[in-house]
């Protein structure tokens, strides 16, 4: 049976006298550690010093501390590793991993590096999990209005002995406790965080850039059809009641045209062989092959991914998106 955690399951006294090094400060890094520090926790900030750091000058306007990486380490007790994945290997192996001491804690929000081998601590510190299922953003939105966010939870290796009371205390302090922290192996949270990215992310774009365009070749207005589709926010409203209630309840809350629309022309869909698609993009995450393929392509410089964002761009839709969402901006500050 899966656990969830909520806040009765954490106890803040396990952070009492330890200081977080929140290393990065980036979509992810800046949210928490105001997250942390607003709920009483000493935090200071890594960041790299090697005349390229964009985002020293941010964490220090926000009114933190910011070191070089291996000094924030080597200052406190708890790092949250909060850097893109592609270049966490190399930056943990030369300013994180030499400085660690026996006891430390190493948490991330994300469990990749790990679950595919590229980051192997040393057996005298914790290893945590932490990986918030919003963007960052939102975890610093859903913190201030008190809703919490999800997160998986996990511990690869307890050093310590009360790895699971640090990473729990601090899941407490980032403000997931309140929604809920599910319990998962780092394994599981890496493979299923890539396989809603690949699966379901480029379903979604196809599914509406198909219908964007057949739609505005048969004549309806671009305008209605993007609002209609997804920037109107309707779209977006339904997946929030789907959220709360699930799919079935949310479709049963929906008209009856609406429920027999969907009823008699779902298994349509069974024709596009999409269990078969999934269960391939889903074997070349498991096999390390994806892994492999954005370690090569970081190495390279990204060559393929700045290719195809270039032909991804070139789509005339886009233009009628921007026109778009300027006109619906416009009529919301009437
Ligand atoms: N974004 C999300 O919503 C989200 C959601 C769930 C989990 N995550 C996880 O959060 C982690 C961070 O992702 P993110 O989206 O927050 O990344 P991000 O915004 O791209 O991270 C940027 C931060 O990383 C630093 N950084 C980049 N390259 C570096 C290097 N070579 N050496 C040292 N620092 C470097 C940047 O500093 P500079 O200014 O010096 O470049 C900046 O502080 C990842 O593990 C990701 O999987 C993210």
């Amino acid at each position: 049976m899966t656990v969830v955690y909520h806040e009765q399951d954490s106890d803040p006294r396990f952070l009492v006298g330890k200081k977080v090094a929140v290393i990065g400060y980036g979509n992810m890094g800046q949210p928490l550690a105001l997250n942390l520090r607003d709920s009483g926790v000493e935090v200071l900030v890594g960041t790299r010093a090697d005349g390229q750091d964009q985002t020293r000058q941010k964490a220090l306007q926000d009114g933190f501390e910011a070191y070089s990486i291996s000094d924030a380490v080597k200052a406190t007790h708890i790092a949250l590793m909060t850097i893109p994945d592609e270049v966490m290997p190399t930056v943990y192996l030369e300013h994180v991993a030499p400085y660690l001491q026996r006891n430390d804690a190493l948490v991330f929000v994300s469990a990749y590096n790990v679950a595919f081998g590229y980051i192997e601590a040393p057996p005298f510190v914790d290893v945590g999990l932490i990986a918030p299922r919003t963007l960052g953003d939102y975890a610093r939105k859903r913190y201030l209005t008190g809703k919490g966010f999800y997160s998986f939870v996990s511990v690869g290796q307890d050093a310590s002995g009360n790895c699971w009371d640090i990473v729990l205390a601090l899941a407490g302090a980032l403000g997931s406790l309140k929604a809920g922290a599910i319990e998962i192996n780092f394994e599981r949270e890496a493979e299923l965080d890539l396989f809603i990215e690949q699966a379901i992310l480029p379903a979604f774009q196809h599914i509406m850039v198909t219908a964007a365009t057949m739609l505005i070749e048969q004549g309806y207005p671009p305008e209605a059809v993007l609002a209609d589709l997804y920037l109107s926010g309707e779209f977006v409203d339904y997946l929030e009641r789907v959220g709360e209630e699930g799919l079935m309840n949310a479709m049963l809350d929906t008209a009856p045209h609406t429920q027999y629309g969907l009823l008699s022309r779902i298994d349509r869909f069974n024709e596009l062989k999409l269990e078969r698609l999934m269960e391939v993009t889903l074997q070349q995450i498991r096999d390390g092959s994806f892994a492999r393929e954005w370690a090569k392509e970081y190495e390279d410089g990204y060559p393929r991914m700045k290719r195809l964002t270039k032909l991804r761009q070139r789509l005339e839709i886009w233009e009628l998106e921007k026109q778009t969402i300027e006109l619906l901006r416009r009529l919301d500050s009437l």
